[in-house]
C-alpha cells in the first residue's frame, strides 16, 4: 500500500480518523505521561496528537517509507523519536506509562499477536495505561476485527479494563496495568478527590 500511496488511509485528511484519533487521546485517563510507545504509527498523525500530552513518545513502524513520513510530519517535536522496527521480534528497551496499539493488531498471526500482548504487558509500568482501537468491520487483510482484537486483551493476564467505548465501526478500550501491590484502579473522579 506504501508503494502507491505516501499515507495510504488517509490518515491526515479523513473525518473518521481525525475523529477517532480525538476520540482515543480525549479516553486518556491520566493527563501527561512519562514516556508513551506507539508501535504501527504509519504516517504520525495518531503520534503528533499524543505528543501534546506525553513528555517523550517513542513511535515505530515496518515500513520504511512510513517511518519517513513519520518523522517529517513530527519534526517539530523534539519529544518525539519514530523507529524502523518489526513487532515482535524488535521491541524497544525500558518500560512505558503508555503503550497505544492502533489498528495494528490484527496484522498479526496468533503467534506475534500474542507475542505483541506478552512484551506490551512486561514493559508497562504498574498503574501504566494501553489503550487498543481497532476498526471493527471484516477486511480481507485483516485476520480479526476490534471485537476479537478486544477478547484477546481481555484473555491477557496482568490487565484491568477501565474503559470499552464501542461503535458500529471501532472498538475503543482503555486498561491499566494492575498495580505491583494487587490494589485494582483508581478512577479518574477518585484520582481528582471527586469521590
Ligand atoms: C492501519 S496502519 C495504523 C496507523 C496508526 N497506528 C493509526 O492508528 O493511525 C497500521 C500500521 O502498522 C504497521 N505494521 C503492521 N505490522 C507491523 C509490525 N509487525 N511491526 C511494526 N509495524 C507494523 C503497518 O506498516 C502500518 O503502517
Amino acid at each position: 500500500m506504501y508503494r502507491t500511496a505516501e499515507d495510504p488511509w488517509s490518515l491526515a485528511e479523513r473525518w473518521y480518523e481525525r475523529r477517532k484519533y480525538d476520540l482515543t487521546v480525549a479516553a486518556l485517563p491520566l493527563p501527561r505521561y512519562r514516556r508513551a510507545f506507539e508501535p504501527g504509527c504509519s504516517v504520525g498523525e495518531l503520534t503528533r496528537r499524543l505528543a501534546g500530552r506525553c513528555d517523550s513518545v517513542l513511535a515505530c513502524d515496518r515500513v520504511d517509507s512510513a517511518v519517513e513520513t513519520a518523522r517529517r510530519r513530527t519534526a517539530g517535536l523534539p519529544h518525539v523519536s519514530v523507529r524502523r522496527m518489526l513487532l515482535p521480534e524488535e521491541w524497544p528497551e525500558g518500560s512505558f506509562d503508555l503503550v497505544v496499539l492502533s489498528e495494528l493488531l490484527y496484522y498479526l498471526d496468533e503467534t506475534a499477536l500474542d507475542a505483541v500482548l506478552r512484551r506490551t504487558v512486561s514493559s508497562l509500568e504498574p498503574g501504566g495505561t494501553l489503550v487498543t482501537v481497532h476498526w471493527n468491520h471484516p477486511v480481507a487483510e485483516h485476520l480479526t476485527t476490534g471485537a476479537g482484537v478486544a477478547r484477546r486483551v481481555a484473555a491477557r493476564p496482568g490487565l484491568v479494563l477501565l474503559a470499552d467505548h464501542r461503535e458500529e465501526d471501532f472498538v475503543l478500550q482503555v486498561h491499566q496495568r494492575a498495580a505491583a501491590d494487587g490494589h485494582g484502579p483508581a478512577g479518574v473522579a477518585a484520582r481528582e478527590g471527586l469521590v
